[in-house]
């Protein structure tokens, strides 16, 4: 099966944003999941795009008795990473699936208890979004920090606006033939899984970045910069400029970014 194009994820950036991830997930959704799930016995949750797992790392401890995680990623070193984080020594096992997310059916699902996906539906089309809603139609389905297009920088930079327009539209870009969706993930991911019949929920899940996490800050704002100058080449000089203003702030501990994400929750309509 061929891996669809997206971006590379280098499990050293997957570790420096985990501790902002974790401080962001919407906890308020856990409870309604909880209720749904009821006693399951053992649950069967798949993880797609996993990463090193840090889905999983957060939300079993939060779930109630056993439970068996199937990570899915089409990237091996991610998925040698996920297979050796077993949670909270409690009964919770793990297995990987090496696979393309974007070619799972319904069947693939047979036995799910749960579905879950973090920081992964703005890298996928609208039309891969679709499909996996079809996919998981009856199970409920997790799906966290998806990115929302909102970012707020504090203190304001005359070139903040342009920076987050171009990076926008870098989301959205056209790769491999596939147009990622980017900042319309949260909307489209919504309305997909209403039309195959869930409830969704939604909550928002920002990072909120100051001194206490200016490693990930420093590194958020040059992946942010970068995007924006691949998206307008012409940006390059003014955002060199813009980039050292900012690194500067970052090291005086001066600066605070707001990075708006959204998680939602769909359970299957009663
Ligand atoms: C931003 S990372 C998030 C990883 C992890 N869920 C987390 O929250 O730390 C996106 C992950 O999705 C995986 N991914 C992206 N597109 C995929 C696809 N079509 N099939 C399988 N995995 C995919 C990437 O390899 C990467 O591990």
């Amino acid at each position: 099966m061929s891996m669809a194009a997206a971006p590379y994820c280098p499990p050293e950036w997957l570790a420096l944003r985990e501790g902002a991830d974790a401080a962001a997930r919407a906890t308020a959704l856990v409870a309604p999941l909880r209720a749904y799930l009821g006693d399951v016995g053992r649950a069967v949750i798949r993880d797609l795009g996993c990463g090193t797992g840090s889905m999983a790392r957060w939300l079993a401890p939060l779930l109630p008795g056993p439970q068996h995680w199937i990570m899915h990623d089409r990237d091996p070193v991610l998925l040698a990473h996920a297979a050796a984080s077993v949670v909270d020594g409690r009964a919770v096992t793990v297995a990987t699936e090496r696979r393309d997310i974007t070619g799972l059916r319904g069947d693939d699902l047979a036995g799910t208890s749960l579905v879950t996906a973090s920081a992964l539906l703005d890298l996928l089309t609208a039309v891969e979004v679709d499909r996996l809603a079809a996919a998981c139609a009856g199970i409920p389905a997790l799906l966290t920090l998806s990115v929302a297009g909102e970012v707020e920088l504090t203190p304001a930079d005359p070139l903040d606006a342009e920076i987050h327009a171009a990076f926008n539209a870098h989301q959205r870009r056209v790769t491999g033939g596939r147009r990622l969706l980017g900042p319309d993930a949260p909307a489209v991911a919504a309305e997909a899984f209403e039309r195959h019949g869930a409830v969704v929920r939604e909550q928002a899940s920002p990072w909120r970045l100051g001194a206490d996490r200016s490693a990930l800050t420093r590194e958020w704002l040059s992946g942010w910069v970068d995007a924006a100058c691949a998206e307008r080449p012409d940006l390059a000089v003014p955002a060199e400029d813009y980039r050292r203003r900012r690194l500067e702030a970052c090291a005086g501990g001066e600066l605070r970014v707001v990075v708006q994400h959204r998680d939602l929750l769909a359970l299957p309509a009663a």
